[in-house]
């Protein structure tokens, strides 16, 4: 490919880009890549460079990159129709089969499926439907949203109200009024060590039931959580939490969405995180996985429950006042359908429980013995290593050390790609699902060394 010399300084002085230190960026400190090329679990740059995507872009090139299938459905579907939109009764072949093909996955008891761009706009969606839900059924003061401190659910005004990080809040005059949260159900971090993991769960169940208590039950309308923590620190829940959770809401009357645009479509080695939780949701969120990332498109997958009040609106008001010029693309659709395909011939889902499996075993091994090695958790093909300054008494290291980063820096030295997580000192790996046991092994041994060059 024709190196253009010019490209650093064009993208230095025209490209906004997302969660990056803007001046840093502007000012040439942080290095700029350019990606020219994907194959399997690797990623190429214009610099030569080779790279083991631990963290499959951001968790959601699922089948890997290079997938000629979806590339040729894409291609197929812009020649013979790249656009037509899907309002009053519109459609394709492609964003019918593919609604088909996401029910036939989804929990028996969901319904329908609405496709939007991206998660953060699935969940959007989800707001909306769950405030007009209420409404339709004569309850308009049950309208707040209750989301979970580290939670990740969006960037954009509610979503990132809903995401519980500080840093999509400070200075955008966020969380919404609308919404509140509750503790994260972070048993590394449980406010008091004493705690074995049935009391925690106890006490994240509790603090839900005083939370909805104190601000009454009728002005709740529903409970937000991925099945498991993505962004937040890749955390799996502890035993039992989601029956605890669950039982809260029903008791007060609260819907609950399942935030599955990490764990939808295998991630956890079940097709659905719900499946792999005992989750009953009302509404599940899905985007990344849906397409493996090869075109955007995400979805609000809804409940019988839920559809049938929807339907009792539209005939009380007339059509649901909500599309998007690019809701259920086509050219997203035809890559939806192209990528669930490929996950069922390839048995990715599968591959997904037990190599990960292989993989988050063969890191605690590895790293568990540590010093400053707090942690390593995961589920299925999420993995997450911790870092504390004193592991006996659970002492973190000051943010400004940037331990996280660190580690991640020097494994990049190793042509590996993981992803410091934004709060705390936390490597996070979430691989493509055909990762081999020897590219696991890679992988670990590689993580391994980048902590010994760091923390000794
Ligand atoms: C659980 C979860 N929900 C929603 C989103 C938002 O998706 P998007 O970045 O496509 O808007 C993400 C993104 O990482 C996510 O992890």
């Amino acid at each position: 490919m024709l190196k253009n010399d010019q490209l650093e300084q064009w993208d230095r002085e025209n490209f906004f880009h997302p969660s990056t230190h803007l001046a840093e960026f502007a000012r040439g400190n942080i290095p700029q890549r350019v990606v020219t090329g994907g194959q399997g679990c690797h990623i190429e740059d214009r610099d030569g460079n080779r790279l083991l995507d631990a963290f499959a872009g951001l968790y959601c090139v699922n089948v890997g990159y290079g997938r000629s299938d979806i590339a040729d459905a894409i291609a197929d579907q812009a020649r013979e129709l790249a656009y037509y939109h899907s309002y009053v009764g519109h459609g394709t072949e492609a964003s019918i089969t593919l609604a088909k093909m996401v029910l036939d996955r989804a929990p028996s008891h969901m319904s329908k499926v609405y496709f939007g761009l991206s998660g953060s706009d699935a969940n959007e969606t989800n707001i909306k439907l769950v405030w007009y839900y209420n409404n339709i059924l004569g309850r308009p003061e049950k309208k707040k949203i209750i989301s979970r401190w580290r939670g990740y659910h969006g960037s954009g005004l509610m979503t990132g109200s809903l995401t519980g990080l500080e840093l999509f809040h400070k200075k955008f005059d966020l969380p919404l009024a609308q919404v509140i949260h509750t503790e994260a159900p972070y048993y590394y971090r449980r406010p008091d060590l004493a705690m074995d993991e049935a009391a925690f769960t106890a006490h994240c169940a509790a603090e839900l039931e005083a939370l909805i208590e104190r601000e009454g039950a009728d002005t709740i309308a529903a409970f937000i959580g991925e099945p498991v923590l993505g962004t937040g620190g890749i955390v799996p829940p502890p035993a039992g939490y989601w029956a605890a959770i669950q039982a809260v809401l029903e008791k007060h009357d609260i819907l609950l969405i399942a935030d599955e645009v990490v764990t939808g479509f295998g991630r956890l080695g079940t097709m659905f995180g719900s499946e792999h939780y005992g989750l009953k949701p009302d509404l599940i969120t899905i985007a990344k996985g849906l397409t493996s990332a090869y075109a955007p498109l995400s979805g609000s997958i809804v409940s019988d429950k839920m559809w049938k009040v929807l339907e009792q609106g539209t005939d009380e008001n007339g059509p649901i006042g909500h599309g998007w010029t690019y809701s259920a693309h086509p050219i997203g659709a035809a890559a939806g359908v192209a990528n669930l395909r490929l996950i069922d011939d390839l048995n990715l889902v599968q591959n997904a429980g037990e190599t990960g499996a292989y993989f988050n075993a063969a890191m605690r091994d590895a790293l568990a013995g540590h010093a400053h090695v707090g942690e390593v958790r995961g589920e299925g093909m999420l993995c997450a290593v911790e870092f504390v300054r004193d592991k006996g008494n659970r002492t973190f290291f000051d943010a400004s050390e940037k331990v996280g980063p660190s580690v991640a820096a020097a494994l990049l030295e190793h042509n590996i790609i993981a992803r410091a997580m934004p709060q705390g000192d936390i490597l996070g790996f979430a691989p493509p699902f055909c990762l081999t046991r020897a590219e696991a092994d890679e992988v670990v041994a590689k993580t391994a060394a980048a902590v010994k060059t760091v923390l000794g």
